[in-house]
Protein backbone atom coordinates (compact mmCIF):
# COMPACT_ATOMS: atom_id res chain seq x y z
CA UNK A 1 0.00 0.00 0.00
CA UNK A 2 1.60 3.60 -1.21
CA UNK A 3 0.87 6.39 1.39
CA UNK A 4 -1.31 9.38 -0.11
CA UNK A 5 0.42 11.80 1.94
CA UNK A 6 2.44 13.64 -0.97
CA UNK A 7 1.08 12.12 -4.56
CA UNK A 8 2.23 13.83 -8.21
CA UNK A 9 -1.03 15.53 -8.36
CA UNK A 10 -2.12 13.30 -10.98
CA UNK A 11 -3.33 14.88 -14.39
CA UNK A 12 -7.15 13.64 -13.63
CA UNK A 13 -7.19 15.54 -10.50
CA UNK A 14 -5.81 18.82 -11.95
CA UNK A 15 -8.78 18.28 -14.84
CA UNK A 16 -11.52 17.82 -11.81
CA UNK A 17 -10.49 21.10 -10.26
CA UNK A 18 -10.75 23.02 -12.84
CA UNK A 19 -14.02 21.45 -13.61
CA UNK A 20 -15.56 21.02 -11.06
CA UNK A 21 -15.97 24.05 -7.93
CA UNK A 22 -13.47 22.60 -4.91
CA UNK A 23 -12.68 19.62 -7.55
CA UNK A 24 -15.90 17.53 -6.75
CA UNK A 25 -19.61 17.82 -6.56
CA UNK A 26 -20.08 17.13 -2.96
CA UNK A 27 -18.94 17.99 0.57
CA UNK A 28 -16.32 15.86 0.95
CA UNK A 29 -13.82 18.68 1.54
CA UNK A 30 -11.14 17.09 0.72
CA UNK A 31 -7.75 19.14 0.48
CA UNK A 32 -6.44 18.73 -3.29
CA UNK A 33 -3.11 17.03 -2.38
CA UNK A 34 -5.59 13.87 -1.45
CA UNK A 35 -7.66 14.31 -4.35
CA UNK A 36 -8.52 11.89 -6.40
CA UNK A 37 -10.26 10.39 -9.15
CA UNK A 38 -12.51 7.03 -9.30
CA UNK A 39 -12.43 4.81 -11.84
CA UNK A 40 -14.42 1.63 -10.45
CA UNK A 41 -15.56 -0.24 -7.48
CA UNK A 42 -15.99 -4.20 -6.73
CA UNK A 43 -17.57 -4.97 -3.27
CA UNK A 44 -15.79 -2.91 -0.73
CA UNK A 45 -13.21 -1.89 -2.73
CA UNK A 46 -12.67 1.09 -5.04
CA UNK A 47 -9.34 1.83 -7.66
CA UNK A 48 -8.67 5.92 -8.36
CA UNK A 49 -7.34 6.48 -12.12
CA UNK A 50 -3.99 6.16 -10.76
CA UNK A 51 -4.36 2.37 -10.33
CA UNK A 52 -4.22 2.75 -6.28
CA UNK A 53 -7.18 0.66 -4.56
CA UNK A 54 -8.70 2.21 -1.57
CA UNK A 55 -10.92 0.36 1.56
CA UNK A 56 -14.16 2.20 0.83
CA UNK A 57 -16.03 3.03 4.25
CA UNK A 58 -18.47 5.09 2.37
CA UNK A 59 -19.75 2.94 -0.33
CA UNK A 60 -21.54 6.22 -2.40
CA UNK A 61 -22.68 8.12 0.72
CA UNK A 62 -24.32 4.64 2.05
CA UNK A 63 -26.32 3.88 -1.06
CA UNK A 64 -24.53 1.29 -2.39
CA UNK A 65 -25.71 -1.26 0.94
CA UNK A 66 -24.65 -4.36 -1.45
CA UNK A 67 -21.33 -3.39 -2.53
CA UNK A 68 -19.91 -2.01 -5.99
CA UNK A 69 -20.86 -3.85 -8.75
CA UNK A 70 -23.30 -6.31 -7.34
CA UNK A 71 -23.80 -8.84 -10.02
CA UNK A 72 -27.86 -8.65 -9.40
CA UNK A 73 -28.12 -4.80 -10.19
CA UNK A 74 -25.65 -4.95 -12.85
CA UNK A 75 -28.24 -7.52 -14.66
CA UNK A 76 -31.21 -5.78 -13.59
CA UNK A 77 -29.88 -2.49 -14.73
CA UNK A 78 -28.55 -3.80 -17.24
CA UNK A 79 -32.05 -5.54 -18.79
CA UNK A 80 -33.68 -2.94 -18.07
CA UNK A 81 -31.41 -0.02 -20.12
CA UNK A 82 -31.52 -2.33 -22.77
CA UNK A 83 -35.79 -2.10 -22.38
CA UNK A 84 -35.85 1.43 -22.16
CA UNK A 85 -34.19 3.92 -20.24
CA UNK A 86 -37.01 6.24 -19.00
CA UNK A 87 -40.84 6.29 -19.96
CA UNK A 88 -41.46 9.69 -17.50
CA UNK A 89 -44.05 6.94 -16.87
CA UNK A 90 -45.62 3.95 -14.37
CA UNK A 91 -43.79 1.11 -15.63
CA UNK A 92 -43.54 -2.29 -15.02
CA UNK A 93 -40.44 -1.90 -12.50
CA UNK A 94 -41.74 0.99 -11.03
CA UNK A 95 -44.93 -0.76 -10.28
CA UNK A 96 -43.50 -3.61 -8.79
CA UNK A 97 -41.29 -1.59 -6.51
CA UNK A 98 -44.10 0.39 -5.45
CA UNK A 99 -46.29 -2.58 -4.33
CA UNK A 100 -42.93 -3.99 -2.93
CA UNK A 101 -42.09 -0.93 -0.55
CA UNK A 102 -45.94 -0.55 0.59
CA UNK A 103 -46.03 -4.01 1.67
CA UNK A 104 -42.61 -3.43 3.69
CA UNK A 105 -43.12 0.59 5.02
CA UNK A 106 -45.79 0.74 7.60
CA UNK A 107 -46.40 4.45 7.17
CA UNK A 108 -47.13 4.24 3.38
CA UNK A 109 -50.29 3.65 1.94
CA UNK A 110 -49.05 4.67 -0.92
CA UNK A 111 -45.85 6.50 -2.53
CA UNK A 112 -44.62 8.79 -5.21
CA UNK A 113 -40.76 8.18 -6.62
CA UNK A 114 -38.53 11.14 -7.44
CA UNK A 115 -35.02 11.06 -8.44
CA UNK A 116 -33.15 11.47 -4.82
CA UNK A 117 -33.04 11.82 -0.65
CA UNK A 118 -33.44 15.83 -1.13
CA UNK A 119 -36.30 15.16 -3.37
CA UNK A 120 -38.05 12.63 -1.32
CA UNK A 121 -38.04 14.75 2.36
CA UNK A 122 -38.94 18.30 0.29
CA UNK A 123 -42.16 16.83 -0.87
CA UNK A 124 -42.91 15.31 2.48
CA UNK A 125 -42.15 18.86 3.83
CA UNK A 126 -44.35 20.69 1.58
CA UNK A 127 -47.03 17.97 1.29
CA UNK A 128 -47.52 18.56 5.47
CA UNK A 129 -47.82 22.10 4.60
CA UNK A 130 -50.39 21.65 2.56
CA UNK A 131 -52.34 19.36 4.38
CA UNK A 132 -52.41 21.01 7.30
CA UNK A 133 -52.45 24.55 5.85
CA UNK A 134 -49.43 25.12 8.02
CA UNK A 135 -45.78 26.54 7.05
CA UNK A 136 -44.28 25.73 10.50
CA UNK A 137 -41.65 23.21 10.64
CA UNK A 138 -39.77 21.83 14.25
CA UNK A 139 -36.65 19.91 13.11
CA UNK A 140 -33.72 18.71 15.39
CA UNK A 141 -30.81 20.31 15.58
CA UNK A 142 -27.62 18.46 12.98
CA UNK A 143 -30.43 16.83 11.38
CA UNK A 144 -30.00 16.93 7.62
CA UNK A 145 -32.42 16.37 5.06
CA UNK A 146 -30.84 17.08 2.07
CA UNK A 147 -29.65 20.17 -0.15
CA UNK A 148 -32.89 22.09 0.61
CA UNK A 149 -33.52 24.94 3.15
CA UNK A 150 -35.29 23.34 6.06
CA UNK A 151 -32.47 19.73 5.66
CA UNK A 152 -29.27 22.43 6.24
CA UNK A 153 -30.64 24.78 8.42
CA UNK A 154 -28.53 24.43 11.76
CA UNK A 155 -26.82 21.04 10.32
CA UNK A 156 -23.24 22.38 12.09
CA UNK A 157 -23.25 24.00 14.97
CA UNK A 158 -21.12 27.27 14.83
CA UNK A 159 -23.07 29.69 16.90
CA UNK A 160 -25.09 27.71 19.40
CA UNK A 161 -28.27 29.68 19.51
CA UNK A 162 -30.90 29.45 21.91
CA UNK A 163 -33.70 26.26 20.91
CA UNK A 164 -35.89 27.11 19.33
CA UNK A 165 -33.79 29.62 16.69
CA UNK A 166 -32.93 28.26 13.47
CA UNK A 167 -29.30 29.18 12.37
CA UNK A 168 -29.11 29.14 8.12
CA UNK A 169 -26.46 27.50 6.59
CA UNK A 170 -24.98 29.71 4.14
CA UNK A 171 -26.33 32.95 2.31
CA UNK A 172 -29.23 30.81 0.21
CA UNK A 173 -32.42 31.24 2.64
CA UNK A 174 -34.84 34.21 2.97
CA UNK A 175 -35.85 36.07 6.52
CA UNK A 176 -39.29 34.23 5.78
CA UNK A 177 -38.73 30.23 5.72
CA UNK A 178 -36.32 31.16 8.62
CA UNK A 179 -39.08 32.40 10.48
CA UNK A 180 -41.12 29.17 9.76
CA UNK A 181 -37.83 26.67 11.43
CA UNK A 182 -37.70 26.05 14.82
CA UNK A 183 -35.04 23.38 16.25
CA UNK A 184 -34.98 21.38 19.15
CA UNK A 185 -32.02 19.11 20.49
CA UNK A 186 -32.55 15.47 19.67
CA UNK A 187 -32.61 12.92 22.62
CA UNK A 188 -34.76 15.70 24.70
CA UNK A 189 -38.16 14.48 24.96
CA UNK A 190 -39.51 17.39 26.90
CA UNK A 191 -38.08 19.93 24.84
CA UNK A 192 -39.61 18.74 21.71
CA UNK A 193 -42.84 18.36 23.30
CA UNK A 194 -43.14 21.54 24.86
CA UNK A 195 -42.00 23.36 21.78
CA UNK A 196 -45.08 21.23 19.91
CA UNK A 197 -47.53 22.13 22.07
CA UNK A 198 -46.80 25.75 22.06
CA UNK A 199 -46.21 25.81 18.96
CA UNK A 200 -48.87 23.71 17.50
CA UNK A 201 -51.36 26.73 15.91
CA UNK A 202 -48.38 27.17 13.22
CA UNK A 203 -46.51 23.68 13.00
CA UNK A 204 -47.60 21.38 10.02
CA UNK A 205 -44.84 18.71 10.78
CA UNK A 206 -42.03 17.59 12.77
CA UNK A 207 -39.24 16.37 10.69
CA UNK A 208 -36.43 13.75 12.09
CA UNK A 209 -34.18 11.02 11.49
CA UNK A 210 -34.61 8.73 13.68
CA UNK A 211 -31.31 7.55 13.62
CA UNK A 212 -30.29 11.04 14.11
CA UNK A 213 -27.21 10.88 11.63
CA UNK A 214 -25.10 7.93 13.92
CA UNK A 215 -26.98 8.95 17.14
CA UNK A 216 -29.48 6.50 18.22
CA UNK A 217 -33.03 7.54 19.86
CA UNK A 218 -33.16 7.21 23.44
CA UNK A 219 -35.53 4.52 24.64
CA UNK A 220 -39.19 6.37 24.39
CA UNK A 221 -37.74 9.62 22.23
CA UNK A 222 -39.23 8.77 18.67
CA UNK A 223 -42.69 7.49 20.80
CA UNK A 224 -43.01 10.62 22.89
CA UNK A 225 -42.48 12.57 19.44
CA UNK A 226 -45.40 10.17 17.38
CA UNK A 227 -47.57 11.10 20.71
CA UNK A 228 -47.04 14.72 21.09
CA UNK A 229 -47.52 15.40 16.92
CA UNK A 230 -51.20 13.02 17.74
CA UNK A 231 -52.01 15.00 20.19
CA UNK A 232 -51.70 18.51 18.50
CA UNK A 233 -52.65 17.66 14.83
CA UNK A 234 -49.10 17.92 13.78
CA UNK A 235 -47.45 15.57 10.63
CA UNK A 236 -44.64 13.44 12.45
CA UNK A 237 -42.23 12.46 8.73
CA UNK A 238 -39.69 10.40 9.30
CA UNK A 239 -36.78 10.77 7.25
CA UNK A 240 -35.73 7.36 6.41
CA UNK A 241 -33.09 8.23 4.29
CA UNK A 242 -30.34 6.73 6.05
CA UNK A 243 -32.11 4.44 7.80
CA UNK A 244 -34.68 2.87 5.36
CA UNK A 245 -33.44 -0.81 4.21
CA UNK A 246 -30.34 -0.23 6.21
CA UNK A 247 -31.39 -0.98 10.00
CA UNK A 248 -33.82 -3.60 9.19
CA UNK A 249 -35.96 -4.48 5.94
CA UNK A 250 -38.45 -2.10 7.49
CA UNK A 251 -36.00 0.56 8.42
CA UNK A 252 -36.06 2.60 11.06
CA UNK A 253 -40.15 2.49 11.44
CA UNK A 254 -39.43 -1.81 12.14
CA UNK A 255 -36.23 -1.16 14.50
CA UNK A 256 -37.58 1.64 16.87
CA UNK A 257 -41.48 0.67 16.63
CA UNK A 258 -42.74 4.19 14.99
CA UNK A 259 -44.83 4.68 12.53
CA UNK A 260 -45.05 8.04 11.12
CA UNK A 261 -47.42 10.19 8.91
CA UNK A 262 -45.04 10.45 5.95
CA UNK A 263 -41.88 9.17 5.27
CA UNK A 264 -38.83 9.48 3.04
CA UNK A 265 -36.47 6.85 1.36
CA UNK A 266 -33.91 7.02 -0.85
CA UNK A 267 -29.85 6.16 -0.61
CA UNK A 268 -29.79 1.97 -0.44
CA UNK A 269 -33.16 1.45 -1.70
CA UNK A 270 -31.82 2.73 -5.67
CA UNK A 271 -28.32 0.43 -5.49
CA UNK A 272 -26.54 3.55 -6.07
CA UNK A 273 -28.91 5.07 -9.00
CA UNK A 274 -30.72 7.96 -8.62
CA UNK A 275 -34.22 7.11 -6.66
CA UNK A 276 -36.16 8.95 -3.86
CA UNK A 277 -39.53 8.24 -2.87
CA UNK A 278 -41.75 9.65 -0.36
CA UNK A 279 -45.16 7.88 1.25
CA UNK A 280 -47.80 8.17 3.33
CA UNK A 281 -50.95 7.99 4.49
CA UNK A 282 -53.86 7.85 1.89
CA UNK A 283 -55.57 10.79 2.59
CA UNK A 284 -52.01 12.89 2.80
CA UNK A 285 -50.81 11.57 -0.37
CA UNK A 286 -54.05 12.20 -2.14
CA UNK A 287 -52.96 16.32 -1.87
CA UNK A 288 -51.00 15.08 -5.28
CA UNK A 289 -53.53 14.01 -7.17
CA UNK A 290 -53.80 15.51 -10.61
CA UNK A 291 -57.52 16.14 -10.40
CA UNK A 292 -56.90 18.40 -7.42
CA UNK A 293 -55.26 20.98 -9.74
CA UNK A 294 -57.18 23.65 -8.94
CA UNK A 295 -57.57 23.30 -5.43
CA UNK A 296 -55.58 25.21 -2.86
CA UNK A 297 -54.19 22.11 -0.70
CA UNK A 298 -52.76 20.26 -4.12
CA UNK A 299 -49.10 20.12 -4.02
CA UNK A 300 -47.21 19.66 -7.29
CA UNK A 301 -44.64 17.27 -7.53
CA UNK A 302 -44.03 16.20 -11.19
CA UNK A 303 -40.82 14.52 -11.65
CA UNK A 304 -39.14 13.95 -15.51
CA UNK A 305 -36.75 10.79 -14.36
CA UNK A 306 -38.99 9.75 -10.46
CA UNK A 307 -40.00 6.33 -11.14
CA UNK A 308 -37.11 5.57 -13.91
CA UNK A 309 -37.08 2.20 -14.86
CA UNK A 310 -33.69 2.03 -14.46
CA UNK A 311 -33.54 2.71 -11.08
CA UNK A 312 -36.59 0.83 -10.16
CA UNK A 313 -35.06 -2.24 -12.03
CA UNK A 314 -32.36 -1.62 -9.44
CA UNK A 315 -34.77 -1.13 -6.29
CA UNK A 316 -36.12 -4.52 -6.55
CA UNK A 317 -32.59 -6.05 -6.98
CA UNK A 318 -32.14 -4.33 -3.94
CA UNK A 319 -35.24 -5.47 -2.25
CA UNK A 320 -34.52 -9.36 -3.45
CA UNK A 321 -31.33 -9.27 -1.98
CA UNK A 322 -32.11 -7.78 1.40
CA UNK A 323 -35.01 -10.29 2.11
CA UNK A 324 -32.66 -13.09 1.69
CA UNK A 325 -32.74 -14.89 5.23
CA UNK A 326 -30.07 -13.29 7.56
CA UNK A 327 -29.18 -10.11 5.43
CA UNK A 328 -29.62 -7.86 8.43
CA UNK A 329 -28.53 -10.47 11.00
CA UNK A 330 -25.18 -10.32 8.79
CA UNK A 331 -24.91 -6.50 8.10
CA UNK A 332 -25.40 -5.54 12.08
CA UNK A 333 -22.64 -8.16 13.06
CA UNK A 334 -20.10 -6.52 10.84
CA UNK A 335 -21.59 -3.08 11.92
CA UNK A 336 -21.09 -4.03 15.98
CA UNK A 337 -18.12 -5.77 15.13
CA UNK A 338 -15.81 -2.49 13.97
CA UNK A 339 -17.50 -0.49 16.38
CA UNK A 340 -16.37 -2.25 18.94
CA UNK A 341 -13.07 -2.62 17.09
CA UNK A 342 -12.62 1.01 16.80
CA UNK A 343 -13.47 1.61 20.38
CA UNK A 344 -10.74 -0.93 21.46
CA UNK A 345 -8.30 0.60 19.82
CA UNK A 346 -9.38 4.53 21.11
CA UNK A 347 -8.93 2.60 23.89
CA UNK A 348 -5.61 1.18 23.89
CA UNK A 349 -4.66 4.23 22.42
CA UNK A 350 -5.28 5.99 25.84
CA UNK A 351 -8.15 8.54 23.56
CA UNK A 352 -10.85 10.01 25.14
CA UNK A 353 -13.74 8.92 22.64
CA UNK A 354 -17.06 7.43 21.80
CA UNK A 355 -17.89 5.25 18.83
CA UNK A 356 -21.64 5.56 17.76
CA UNK A 357 -23.58 4.21 15.24
CA UNK A 358 -26.18 1.47 14.89
CA UNK A 359 -26.59 -1.21 12.16
CA UNK A 360 -23.73 -0.84 10.12
CA UNK A 361 -23.10 2.60 10.63
CA UNK A 362 -20.24 4.23 12.88
CA UNK A 363 -18.90 7.72 13.64
CA UNK A 364 -15.82 8.59 16.24
CA UNK A 365 -16.42 11.44 18.85
CA UNK A 366 -13.49 12.79 20.69
CA UNK A 367 -14.96 13.03 24.02
CA UNK A 368 -16.12 10.82 26.95
CA UNK A 369 -20.21 10.12 26.81
CA UNK A 370 -22.67 9.79 27.28
CA UNK A 371 -23.70 11.52 23.94
CA UNK A 372 -27.17 12.24 23.49
CA UNK A 373 -27.48 14.92 20.67
CA UNK A 374 -25.51 17.29 18.14
CA UNK A 375 -24.40 19.68 20.51
CA UNK A 376 -23.06 17.05 23.06
CA UNK A 377 -20.87 16.11 19.58
CA UNK A 378 -19.87 19.25 18.80
CA UNK A 379 -18.68 20.40 22.44
CA UNK A 380 -15.97 17.13 21.94
CA UNK A 381 -13.80 17.89 19.47
CA UNK A 382 -14.59 17.70 15.58
CA UNK A 383 -11.23 18.58 14.46
CA UNK A 384 -9.87 15.75 15.62
CA UNK A 385 -12.63 13.90 14.01
CA UNK A 386 -11.72 15.39 10.34
CA UNK A 387 -7.96 14.83 11.23
CA UNK A 388 -8.44 11.40 11.62
CA UNK A 389 -10.33 10.93 8.92
CA UNK A 390 -8.25 12.08 6.80
CA UNK A 391 -5.62 10.01 8.29
CA UNK A 392 -7.52 7.09 7.53
CA UNK A 393 -7.28 8.65 4.05
CA UNK A 394 -4.18 8.86 3.57
CA UNK A 395 -3.79 4.87 4.30
CA UNK A 396 -6.19 4.66 1.92
CA UNK A 397 -9.56 4.50 3.36
CA UNK A 398 -11.94 5.97 0.77
CA UNK A 399 -14.21 7.88 3.35
CA UNK A 400 -16.01 11.58 4.10
CA UNK A 401 -13.56 13.18 6.17
CA UNK A 402 -16.74 16.07 6.67
CA UNK A 403 -19.15 14.02 7.07
CA UNK A 404 -16.78 11.49 9.65
CA UNK A 405 -19.91 8.96 9.44
CA UNK A 406 -18.63 5.37 7.75
CA UNK A 407 -21.05 3.17 6.12
CA UNK A 408 -20.31 -0.40 5.86
CA UNK A 409 -22.22 -2.94 3.34
CA UNK A 410 -22.99 -6.15 2.54
CA UNK A 411 -19.70 -6.84 1.52
CA UNK A 412 -17.18 -6.00 4.30
CA UNK A 413 -16.58 -9.51 5.20
CA UNK A 414 -14.23 -10.04 8.30
CA UNK A 415 -10.97 -10.01 5.91
CA UNK A 416 -12.13 -6.03 4.87
CA UNK A 417 -13.19 -5.25 8.49
CA UNK A 418 -10.05 -6.72 9.99
CA UNK A 419 -7.93 -4.63 7.56
CA UNK A 420 -9.99 -1.62 7.94
CA UNK A 421 -9.26 -1.99 12.00
CA UNK A 422 -5.78 -2.33 11.28
CA UNK A 423 -5.45 1.27 9.21
CA UNK A 424 -7.11 2.84 12.12
CA UNK A 425 -5.13 1.53 14.53
CA UNK A 426 -2.48 3.33 12.64
CA UNK A 427 -4.21 6.33 11.49
CA UNK A 428 -5.20 6.62 15.12
CA UNK A 429 -1.43 6.16 16.55
CA UNK A 430 -0.43 8.77 13.79
CA UNK A 431 -3.19 11.39 14.85
CA UNK A 432 -2.21 13.87 16.83
CA UNK A 433 -3.73 13.72 19.83
CA UNK A 434 -5.51 16.22 20.99
CA UNK A 435 -7.54 17.41 24.47
CA UNK A 436 -11.08 17.23 24.32
CA UNK A 437 -12.66 20.88 23.93
CA UNK A 438 -15.88 20.71 26.12
CA UNK A 439 -17.62 23.99 26.95
CA UNK A 440 -21.06 24.26 28.20
CA UNK A 441 -23.62 27.02 27.31
C1 LIG B 1 -30.88 11.69 6.31
C2 LIG B 1 -30.71 12.21 4.92
N1 LIG B 1 -31.77 12.75 4.30
C3 LIG B 1 -31.69 13.22 3.04
C4 LIG B 1 -30.50 13.18 2.34
C5 LIG B 1 -30.42 13.71 0.93
O1 LIG B 1 -30.35 12.67 0.01
P1 LIG B 1 -29.71 12.95 -1.44
O2 LIG B 1 -28.27 13.22 -1.25
O3 LIG B 1 -30.02 11.68 -2.18
O4 LIG B 1 -30.45 14.11 -2.02
C6 LIG B 1 -29.36 12.63 2.95
C7 LIG B 1 -28.08 12.57 2.23
O5 LIG B 1 -27.04 12.33 2.76
C8 LIG B 1 -29.47 12.15 4.28
O6 LIG B 1 -28.39 11.65 4.92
Amino acid sequence: MSPLSSPPTAEAVARSWRAFPAGSNGEYGLPERLSVVLQRGEGCLVHDSEGREFLDMTMGWGSVLLGHAHPGITAAVSTQAAAGTNFAHVSEPSLRLAESILEISPACDQLRMCASGTEATLHCLRLARAFRGRAGILKFEGSYHGSHEIGTTSLFGRRFLPFPQPEPLGGSMSDRERADILVAPFNDAETAIALIARHAAELAAVICEPLHRCLPPEPGFLAALRQACSEHGVLLIFDEVVTGFRLARGGAQEKYGVVPDLVAYGKALGGGLPLGVYGGRREIMERVEEQRLTEDDYVWTASTTGGNPVSAAAGLAVLEAVSEEGFYQRLNATGEMVREGMRRVLRDAGREACVIGDGPLAQVVFRPGPIRSSRDIWQGDPAAGRRLMLALFERQVFLNPLGTKLYLSAAHDEPACREFLDRFASAVAAAPKVRPRITTT
